[in-house]
């Protein structure tokens, strides 16, 4: 075990979740989120958890809610997320989220949750919005201040809902005394930023991709190298790393680079008078390679749902310990009795 939950801790504290919104991540999520998740244990006090809680602000069927918060979880630790190391835990299991997020949302203006970019795209879409998916970065703002964390590494795509974080918790201090550390913003710069197979200048989205553009981590590997053999490639044959005029080639570029550790520049002298065949043959090899060991993972915690969720109740009362002594202190600051502890 690393750093007691309570106390001062030598390490800051880096938080970060994810929404149980699918059954498998893609090759872009794995690179872009969880790589790097795992890369911060070691430097950092770290708390990760399946934000169960944010799933419920869509329509979604009980069975397959438990079915993603599961896998979820699961892919934390297959993808490397060491529970020993970090706390692996659903937002749903330490209650304190949600009563947070009620003091929080009432220090919020109906004002600041309207200008919510986030929102304004789905609603614009069409997607029927209920109150939760109106109040949802207040919610999040109460995961992260719940922790103390120093740092919150997200997509760019949450760069407007750490703003408002950072706000809340200001205004707090600032009406109640020093009671919620400020996070400092970290937008985790797109090291590799995987685009769709099939359209090579849309990032890989499971939203926006369709069926062929994009990598499942839990995919048949056979399916995979069927996709990697089907990507659009671009006009001429010179193998060169371009991404204006070479998206498709430069794609399968960096996707090999950051799973194979082979510099872009290598792959180039490598490949040079060779053919786009080639260079899909060898990604898709690269390719198996990385998420064999991980469906294998998969497969066994996913067996093993009594042991995965005896992981999450220990990451559960980690963090609880935690949840429990922040919210101990606002209710203090704001005015609400003690009550029975
Ligand atoms: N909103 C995040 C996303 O969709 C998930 C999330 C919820 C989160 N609460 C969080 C991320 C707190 C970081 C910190 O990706």
């Amino acid at each position: 075990m690393s750093t007691p939950a309570t106390g001062p801790s030598a390490r800051p504290r880096i938080l970060s979740g994810m929404q149980p919104t699918s059954d498998s991540l893609h090759l872009g999520n794995y690179l872009g989120a969880l790589v790097n998740w795992v890369g911060l244990q070691r430097d950092f006090d770290t708390y990760y958890f399946v934000a169960d809680l944010h799933a419920l602000t869509v329509p979604t069927d009980p069975e397959v809610l438990r079915r993603r918060t599961r896998i979820t979880a699961a892919q934390f630790i297959a993808g490397g997320v060491d529970p020993e190391e970090s706390a692996v835990f659903c937002q749903s299991h330490v209650h304190q989220h949600a009563e947070l997020g009620w003091v929080l949302a009432c220090q919020t203006a109906m004002g600041e949750m309207n200008r919510m970019t986030q929102y304004k795209d789905k609603t614009a879409k069409g997607q029927n919005a209920n109150v939760g998916l109106f109040t949802y970065p207040v919610l999040m703002a109460a995961d992260i201040l719940m922790y103390d964390a120093a740092y919150v590494p997200v997509g760019e795509d949450q760069r407007q809902h750490l703003e408002i974080t950072r706000d809340l918790a200001e205004r707090m201090n600032a009406r109640f005394g020093e009671v919620l550390r400020v996070p400092e913003p970290y937008i985790v710069k797109e090291s590799a930023k995987i685009m769709d197979l099939q359209d090579p200048t849309s990032k890989m989205s499971k939203t926006s991709s369709t069926e062929k553009g994009i990598l499942e981590m839990m995919e048949d590997p056979a399916r995979l190298a069927k996709k990697l053999r089907s990507a659009v490639t671009d006009t001429g044959s010179e193998i060169r790393f371009d991404p204006e005029t070479k998206p498709g080639v430069s794609n399968l570029l960096v996707i090999h680079s950051v799973l194979s550790g082979t510099k872009v520049a290598d792959l180039e002298a490598e490949f040079a008078g060779r053919g786009y065949g080639d260079l899909k043959k060898a990604v898709a090899e690269v390719v198996v390679e990385a998420v064999t060991p991980f469906r294998e993972r998969m497969t066994e915690l996913l067996d093993d749902p009594a042991e995965l969720d005896r992981i999450l109740a220990r990451g559960a009362e980690r963090a609880g310990l935690i949840a429990q002594a922040t919210t101990t202190r606002v209710r203090d600051a704001i005015g609400l009795l003690p009550g029975a502890r």
